[in-house]
């Protein structure tokens, strides 16, 4: 899968490459590929953002720029683009991430992710450049970086080669194996500790009646979330 990062801060995600996980999806043949906005735009002083029509505070990230950062790096008009790659802008009132999405994305063969930054897109970058909106919740970052690490690092983590095969994403919190519901509990050695003991039944060995048990603390668990 090609991921690519457009955004004014390449550098961060230099140390998320860095990450193991992430590693070994780029070592299976995965990729992680960032757009520097800056070094694209065609504005001069390196301008990438200008002041809201109507008034108000802050910046608004420019569509000319955003066109031109996204012709240049894929030779391709970027209207076009989003009918052949998912072009993503992240912003916090866009489709909220779950687990669905995550699978979603994962099937894909190359995803876009766009950051913002200051007061957000020019609503003509959502409108004809991109393919969804994505938010990580409803509350606001100081931009879409670490957005994009957190998606890059949902979706990675479930491509074959991230994970080792102890660390299975297949039965994990929100899950289809889980039916939706969160993971049940874990727990490992010591068996006791200050007279806190692990529930009889991981001790026992019948793994259909294990099977059962964490099925319902699942069960619970979601009952308990509301
Ligand atoms: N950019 C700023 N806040 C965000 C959020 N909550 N989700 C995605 N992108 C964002």
């Amino acid at each position: 899968m090609q991921l690519d990062v457009v955004t004014l801060f390449p550098g961060w995600f230099e140390w998320f490459a860095g990450q193991r996980h992430v590693r070994n999806a780029l070592a299976h043949g995965h990729e992680l590929r960032t757009v520097d906005l800056r070094e694209r735009t065609p504005l001069s002083g390196g301008q990438v953002d200008d002041t809201p029509f109507g008034g108000g505070a802050g910046m608004v990230l420019r569509v000319d720029v955003m066109d031109a950062a996204l012709r240049a790096f894929y030779g391709q008009d970027p209207t076009d683009l989003r009918l052949a790659r998912r072009v993503i802008a992240l912003t916090p009132g866009g489709r909220v991430l779950d687990d669905a999405f995550v699978d979603e994305l994962t099937a894909e063969p190359a995803v876009t992710l766009l950051c913002g930054r200051y007061e957000g897109f020019d609503e003509r970058i959502v409108e004809h450049l991109v393919s969804d909106t994505l938010s990580v919740g409803r509350y606001v970052l100081s931009g879409g970086e670490l957005a994009a690490m957190v998606v890059c690092d949902a979706v990675l983590r479930k491509l074959p080669g991230a994970l080792g095969r102890a660390e299975s994403a297949v039965e994990e919190s929100f899950s289809p194996a889980l039916e939706g519901a969160p993971e049940y509990p874990h727990y490992t050695r010591p068996a006791e500790y200050r007279g806190w003991k692990v529930p009889e039944i991981l001790l026992s060995g019948h793994h259909e009646e294990i099977r059962r048990w964490r099925r319902a603390r699942s069960r619970e668990r979601r009952g308990a979330q509301g």
